[in-house]
């Protein structure tokens, strides 16, 4: 074996891991860059000290970047030359926000060490950074994800779960993910936070099985609550906190609504109602938050392994909502 030989295959064996590393791994930028949780956690601070609801928000887009070819930030691309952007997309229009946060925490990051970090990465540490700020469980976030060069809107259309959905569509849209029915419950408890808009909801209050009558599983003093802000038709985007009694506190007040009759979404209600699998775990964590908030962690981290681009695949993007050029 000639020494060019040799060296090459040196090369290979020493290298190959670092270059090529399969596995995202907490320690990702510890030496390429030191500081990048510390930046992500204090853009995030400052914009959740502005408005609470933002960790709810930051949260949110980390499942609906996953859900659609997986953790890439595909969801971050704006519409341009091939590209049809995901913003647009039923789940998202007029919904998803935060992207200028977002936008602050690359470019605060591209200013301490250009083209290092992924903006699929800064989703998943933001998404973390929020759970903890309103006062949920913290856990080390693996990294190494690259971003997409694409996006795909009708995966946004088709593969995020719709608050109208029935609940095996929605088991099969997390189990397309390689999601579990305990990961459907537990993740569902994002909704001890932040808010949904009329229009994802009315149908319970007004005609849900198409004979005009209200949704039977719902509390009808809190549907009459609901319907008062929420009317026929008009007011699509008013707001309304996913879990009534602690909007801003992570918690599983959230699974208690639920037991009470008092989940806003269909698609939370029926977790309770549908499947006697989920509705015993609905109760279990109604009972006991710890349960919840240990097994959140747990699951937080699985849904941020979705098909992740790693080693060379994707790129760095400098600018979260354009590909490199
Ligand atoms: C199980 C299927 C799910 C359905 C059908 C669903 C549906 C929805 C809907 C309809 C809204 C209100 C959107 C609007 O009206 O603008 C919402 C809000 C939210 N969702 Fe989900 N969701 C699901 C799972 C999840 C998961 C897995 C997470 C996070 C891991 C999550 C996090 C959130 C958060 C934090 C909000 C509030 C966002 C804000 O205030 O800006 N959801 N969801
Ligand atoms: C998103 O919503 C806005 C405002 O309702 C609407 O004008 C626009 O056409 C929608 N975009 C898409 C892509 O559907
Ligand atoms: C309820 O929905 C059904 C089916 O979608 C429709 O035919 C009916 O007109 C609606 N009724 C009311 C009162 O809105």
């Amino acid at each position: 074996m000639g020494f060019s030989m040799s060296v090459l295959v040196f090369s290979m064996l020493v290298f190959t891991p670092l270059c090529y590393s399969e596995y995202l791994n907490p320690q990702f930028y510890a030496r390429s860059c030191p500081k990048a949780q510390e930046i992500v956690r204090s853009v995030v601070a400052n914009a959740v000290a502005r408005e609470t609801r933002m960790a709810a928000s930051l949260l949110r887009l980390h499942f609906h970047d996953c859900f659609v070819k997986g953790c890439d930030a595909s969801l971050l691309l704006d519409s341009s030359g091939t590209i049809i952007s995901e913003k647009g997309s039923l789940p998202n229009n007029n919904s998803a926000r935060g992207f200028e946060v977002i936008d602050a925490i690359k470019s605060a990051l591209e200013k301490e060490c250009p083209q290092t970090v992924s903006c699929a990465d800064i989703l998943a540490i933001a998404a973390r950074d929020s759970t903890v700020l309103a006062g949920g469980p913290y856990w080390n976030v693996p990294l190494g994800r690259r971003d997409s060069t694409g996006a795909s809107l009708s995966g946004s259309n088709n593969n995020i779960p719709a608050p109208i959905n029935t609940l095996p569509t929605i088991i099969t849209k997390f189990k397309l993910v390689g999601l579990n029915t305990v990961d459907l419950v537990t993740l569902s408890g994002s909704h001890t936070i932040g808010f949904s808009r009329c229009t994802s909801f009315r149908q319970r209050l007004y005609n849900q099985t198409g004979n005009g009558q209200p949704d039977p599983t719902l509390d009808q003093s809190y549907a009459a609550q609901l319907r008062s802000g929420c009317p026929r038709s008009g007011g699509d985007n008013n707001l309304f906190p996913l879990d009534r009694v602690t909007p801003a506190k992570f918690d599983n007040h959230y699974f208690k609504n639920i037991v009470g009759a008092k989940g806003l979404l269909n698609s939370d209600e029926i977790l309770f109602t549908k499947s006697q699998t989920t509705m015993e775990l609905v109760k279990t964590y109604a009972e006991n938050n710890n349960l919840f908030i240990d097994q959140f962690a747990k699951s937080m981290i699985k849904m941020g392994n979705i098909s992740p681009l790693t080693g060379s695949r994707g790129e760095i993007r400098k600018n979260c909502r354009r590909i490199n050029t």
